[in-house]
């Protein structure tokens, strides 16, 4: 199904972020046969854009964690045989080493319990030549969640966090939405 008609069928609430998730998703120009995880189900959104571009993608979040139906949005654009879903916790997933081309966080990284630990699980899992994908609201974005959900949690720039790590990083920044693009740094 072509991208637009799938905005057109799962409304605002997708469309809001979609167009900003699905450019991110073209720039990284990523093996259609990639290995995909995508870390925070939630609504599915980023899975659901993921599939849209072509992607089999594994998701998950911790067991019981599961605050949102994902597979009814999948299943209305007809994605839902490409989605894989998976409990798992970021702090310690059930991956092998070295699993993955692709990994993405879609306003998952600000409620990650332990950051230090789950990053150094994405170094783990990820592909030596693989990419970490983490998109987090910007100040602006957290004002407009706000009106929604006045609890919401700061932003978070997880460039705080990577600082000691073998990461190299490289943002595409919107007014709501940055998406820190990492790869992994290999000695050579
Ligand atoms: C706002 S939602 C993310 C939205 C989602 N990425 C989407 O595309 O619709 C935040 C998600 O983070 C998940 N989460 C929180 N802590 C986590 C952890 N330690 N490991 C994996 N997922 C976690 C929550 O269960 C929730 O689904």
């Amino acid at each position: 199904m072509g991208f637009s008609k799938a905005k057109g069928i799962l409304g605002d609430e997708f469309s809001r972020d979609a167009d900003f998730l699905s450019s991110v998703v073209s720039k990284l120009k990523l093996v259609k046969n990639s290995k995909v995880l995508d870390v925070g189900t939630g609504r599915g959104h980023m899975a659901i854009v993921l599939a849209l571009h072509g992607y089999q993608v594994i998701t998950g979040e911790p067991e019981g964690a599961n605050w949102a139906d994902w597979k009814t949005p999948a299943k209305k654009v007809s994605v839902e045989d490409m989605i894989t879903f998976t409990p798992f916790n970021a702090e310690k997933m059930p991956f092998e080493d070295a699993s993955f081309n692709a990994i993405f966080l879609y306003a998952t990284f600000h409620h990650i319990g332990n950051k230090k630990l789950a990053l150094s699980e994405f170094l783990r899992v990820m592909k030596p030549k693989g990419t970490l994908i983490i998109i987090e609201l910007t100040d602006d974005g957290v004002e407009v969640v706000r009106k929604r959900w006045r609890g919401h949690p700061d932003a978070v720039d997880p460039r705080a966090y990577t600082k000691d790590l073998a990461f190299e990083v490289k943002v595409i920044e919107s007014k709501y939405l940055n998406a820190f693009i990492y790869s992994k740094i290999i000695d050579k």
